[in-house]
């Protein structure tokens, strides 16, 4: 990228690697993920002003357990080793890791030195006095998150213990002199009352960030570096109407303007009607003055679907349909050099290109690309943003809010919702029965906010920041309004009974999360009534319907989408 200031995450494969980074960038810093195998002559290239060396699921004695190279250390870059990672960093500079005879796991109470750059400014945070248990009195007591088996028993020559809890001797670590940080526990994660702190210490004070990373920002250096890699070629766009190529589409809008086309695929597994907002938006006489190209594939996918139950063939081949009609797309418009994307960094990273994590799916835009694409380059602006980054970039572009804030629909659209062989009949069952539980939530929020907000809405939004108006709209909803829900079709029927007549007949899975980022999600909890009234709409209107179950699994071990 350019020459602004980067701290980068070296990931182990623990399960808070992307929140690190989130974390990071919370503090206005920019940060990136990588993996351990990332070679240090790369590092020494990417120059980031300090690493961050993640959690993960082995133990660093291990014969062939992911590990760091001396040489990480010695770059002069500060580091900071987080749990696995900590153990490595002492592994490697010559402490010593070993099992311990119990897990430590969950909220423990954690004592920290206040001198140590990590943990100034630390409160004490369950109104003990700090000075009757341990005597000094810059040691305090907070609370961390825990979650290890192994733990350092024994410290790296030149490091000083700086934290400590009753299960564990070395909970935090420092060489200041080499800028080596070294903690068991995990600040990333919110149930530490003072991560947050934490992390913004090492990356202000230690490694001496200026913290400046903001989405205008953003949109200023990738209009600039859009233009430049652009320069007088043209640009062809997967638009499918979703809050990702929504944003890609205006970011490059605003840099390349009539450059760009946009080439909206239906690829008949669009929401109910959505095909045509989608084109009342884009196209002609819509907000945005782009060229706006609609493709009427739906025959062609079905019949590309048919038979087809494996999820990850259906993704694949969905993803791949998608490209063809791309490529002849932009055989009609004439040369086009580049294929624009609205990828953004979870896709990325799992689909095993950023960190370290495992491929848990091949997602439509990254993982399920084919290698022969009849384009010079990919590009996507967008790659390396949290979703929740993503929609403050729209704010600062002036997309309306009401698109902006619309929930996440994935590349592979109801193909994913459709367990077992996708087929017309299945479709129209899954989009009527969307429809109505889309229709109910959006009706209840409507109620609740005339309860609730009489006046408040009218705020003036033109003298709030983009972060404050993001804030805002966010906790314009009840607080049970899920960050995304659906409607899904199993592969289930079951017996059931209309009049006096037996049915066998689908069961519809009604999905509704809460999740700040999409890599973790809980249920969302609707409204018992809502729920009542979206099922018995649905059994009543929706033909070929009998049953209709909520899903109140958690992010993990379920993902949010079915398939
Ligand atoms: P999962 O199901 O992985 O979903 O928990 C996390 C978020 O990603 C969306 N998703 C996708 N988005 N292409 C996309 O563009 C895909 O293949 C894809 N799969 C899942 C999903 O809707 C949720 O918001």
């Amino acid at each position: 990228m350019d020459s602004r200031e980067m701290v980068l995450v070296i990931d182990f494969g623990g399960q808070y690697n992307q929140l690190v980074a989130r974390r990071v960038r919370e503090c206005n810093v920019y940060c990136e993920i990588t993996s351990y195998k990332t070679p240090i002559e790369k590092i020494k290239q990417m120059a980031p002003k300090g690493i961050i060396l993640t959690g993960g699921p082995n133990s660093c004695y291990e014969e062939g357990a992911p590990t760091a190279s001396k040489e990480l250390f010695e770059l002069g870059i500060p580091v900071l080793g987080l749990c696995y990672g900590a153990q490595v960093m002492q592994l490697v500079l010559g402490g010593k890791v070993e099992r311990a005879t119990v897990r430590e796991y969950g909220k423990t109470e954690v004592f920290v030195d206040t001198n140590s750059p990590l943990f100034t400014g630390i409160t004490e945070s369950n109104g003990n006095d700090p000075t009757a248990e341990h005597g000094t009195e810059h040691e305090v007591s907070t609370i961390c998150w825990m979650s290890h088996f192994d733990y350092i028993s024994k410290e790296a020559p030149g490091f000083e213990i700086v934290a400590h809890t009753a299960g564990c001797p070395v909970a935090a670590a420092q060489d200041k002199s080499r800028g080596l940080y070294a903690i068991q526990f995990h600040p990333e994660v919110l149930h530490t009352v003072e991560g947050s702190r934490i992390l913004g210490n090492f990356v202000k004070n230690v490694c001496g960030c200026a913290a400046t990373w903001r989405m205008d920002s953003f949109v200023e250096t990738a209009v600039k570096e859009i233009k430049e890699k652009v320069g007088d070629g043209r640009v062809l766009l997967a638009l499918s109407g979703g809050v990702d190529s929504s944003v890609a589409a205006a970011l490059l809008a605003k840099a390349i303007g009539p450059q760009l086309t946009c080439v909206f695929v239906d690829h008949g597994l669009m929401r109910k009607n959505e095909g045509d907002e989608v084109e009342s938006v884009f196209g002609k006489g819509g907000d945005f003055n782009i060229n706006f190209v609609r493709v009427n594939a739906a025959e062609r996918y079905y019949e590309k679907l048919k038979g087809v139950t494996e999820p990850e063939r259906k993704r694949k081949i969905i993803g791949e349909e998608f490209i063809r009609v791309f490529e002849e797309e932009a055989r009609k418009i004439g040369t086009v050099e580049f294929l624009a994307q609205g990828t953004i960094y979870p896709d990325v990273v799992e689909s095993g290109l950023g960190g370290e994590s495992a491929v848990i799916k091949s997602h439509h835009n990254v993982g399920g690309l084919p290698e022969h694409v009849d384009f010079k380059e990919i590009i996507e602006p967008l790659r390396n943003l949290f979703k929740d980054e993503v929609r403050k970039v729209g704010l600062e572009l002036g997309i309306p809010e009401y698109l902006v804030f619309r929930q996440p629909f994935p590349g592979p659209g109801l193909g994913i919702r459709i367990i077992g062989e996708v087929t017309a009949d299945k479709v129209r069952i899954v989009q009527d029965a969307d429809a109505i539980y889309r229709e109910e939530i959006a009706l209840a929020a409507e109620e609740w906010k005339k309860e609730n907000l009489a006046g408040k809405a009218e705020s003036d939004r033109s003298v709030m920041t983009t972060d404050e108006r993001f804030d805002y709209a966010m906790k314009l909803n009840p607080s049970w309004m899920p960050d995304q829900y659906f409607a899904a079709i199993t592969n289930m029927r079951s017996v059931g009974v209309m009049g006096d007549e037996r049915t066998y007949d689908y069961a519809i899975a009604l999905r509704a999360v809460k999740t700040i980022d999409f890599m973790t999600a809980e249920a969302a909890q609707i409204p018992w009534d809502v729920l009542q009234k979206v099922m018995s709409r649905i059994v009543g209107e929706v033909r070929g319907v009998n049953r209709v179950l909520f899903d109140l699994s958690t992010k993990p071990a379920s993902t949010i989408e079915f398939e």
